[in-house]
């Protein structure tokens, strides 16, 4: 690499409002800066995000986030390279008031604009913070993602497998509210499932039984509904050591899921022959501590390198934006000032559609 290359990257497609500043040359990569201003205080009476609040609270935060970026890493607009902007999928919304942004910014600056499939972003984060080499096998499982996805090249992803209809964090979210427990659901839960006993109750492993790597995390929740409502009939509410005997018995069936569909998935990496084979997790279900150790001893079964970036990077952020951007600018992707906002937007575009929707928006 010859050239060192600084890029702004902008991610507003859920509900955290996000601005990076990347330099990428001959001494490596360095994160500038990364502001994140999440919207959680905002949603939080409505128990989940709202799609025309998220809009608009994108609308008013994200120049403050540019601005904030921009004076952490020491630079000025004129000092950028490129600006990369997440144009999809999304809250169309959300990814509207981003696009509207980075066009503005790319118009006064005459900085070229690259748009950047939100996935992708979280797919390539593999390369910004451990330089993964292609092709490598990469898990998205967070509150709106779960996918298998296999990345061959900077624009070059197929799909393996995926949730045909909550995402797995969706379903934490979701388990802990039916027990009363704080939001976002997936640390409370993990957290009453550390003093649970996994096996006292027992919860459906869906979709095991079928080939492939699709997976489905709605009948779970509803059968922690059905295991919550008999306690509740017979003892007349739940006790302590009930609920943590269920989050330990649904996060146990969580692992199990994801352990054997990574079992299936990396058998079908390893046909594609990879020199030095990865398997690289993503998102905030991602930071589970069980989880993440039963998929660290499956590659270590397995051969396989693990994986994980740190979770500030793991989680939406528009660190991974700026560096897709960088990404595609390398091999010589032309940018395009003309981007619009794609609510959905799947990565593989052979991989039929998913049919899930969900929470956070399109799965795609
Ligand atoms: O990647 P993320 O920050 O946002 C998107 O969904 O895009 O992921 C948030 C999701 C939430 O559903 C949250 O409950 C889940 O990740 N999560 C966890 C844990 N920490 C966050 N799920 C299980 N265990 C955790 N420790
Ligand atoms: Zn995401």
């Amino acid at each position: 690499m010859d050239r060192s290359l600084t890029f702004l990257g902008i991610e507003s497609s859920c509900d955290d409002s996000a601005a990076a500043v990347l330099r990428d040359g001959p001494a490596g990569t360095r994160i500038l800066a990364s502001v994140v201003r999440g919207q959680g205080r905002l949603h939080a009476a409505f128990g989940g995000v709202v799609p025309e609040i998220a809009a608009r609270a994108h609308a008013e935060t994200l120049d403050l986030c540019v601005e904030a970026a921009l004076a952490e890493s020491g630079l000025e607009l004129t000092d950028l390279d490129g600006i990369a902007v997440t144009a999809g999928p999304g809250l169309i919304g959300g990814v509207l008031a981003g696009v509207m942004t980075a066009k503005g910014l790319a118009a006064a600056t005459g900085r070229p604009l690259w748009g950047i499939n939100h996935l992708a972003g979280h797919a390539l984060t593999p390369r910004l913070t451990h330089d993964c080499a292609f092709p490598y096998l990469m898990l998205l499982v967070s509150g709106g993602h779960c996918q298998f996805l296999l990345v061959e090249g900077v624009d070059d992803f197929r799909r393996l497998g995926g949730t045909i209809d909550d995402a797995p964090g969706e379903a934490f979210d979701k388990v802990a509210k039916l027990l009363g427990l704080a939001q976002p659901g997936g640390p409370e839960v993990e957290r009453e499932a550390a003093d649970g006993d996994p096996r006292r109750f027992p919860l459906p492993r869906p979709l095991l039984d079928r080939e492939g790597c699709d997976m489905s995390f709605s009948g779970l929740k509803t059968a922690v509904l059905r295991t919550r409502d008999g306690l509740v009939a017979g003892a007349g509410g739940l006790r302590e050591g009930d609920r943590r005997d269920l989050c330990a018995a649904f996060q146990n069936a969580v692992a199990d899921v994801l352990v054997e569909k990574s079992r299936r998935a990396l058998a079908i990496y390893r046909t594609h022959a990879p020199e030095s084979p990865s398997f690289a997790v993503a998102g905030g279900v991602a930071a589970n501590g069980t989880i993440r150790a039963r998929l660290q001893a499956l590659c270590e079964r397995e051969g396989v390198a693990f994986v994980a970036p740190p979770l500030a990077l793991c989680t939406d952020n528009a660190a991974m934006i700026a560096w897709a951007g960088i990404e595609r600018a390398r091999i010589g992707l032309p940018p395009d000032p003309a981007i619009v906002a794609r609510p959905r937007w799947p990565l593989d575009q052979s991989a039929a559609p998913m049919i899930g929707a969900g929470r956070k928006g399109a799965k795609a």
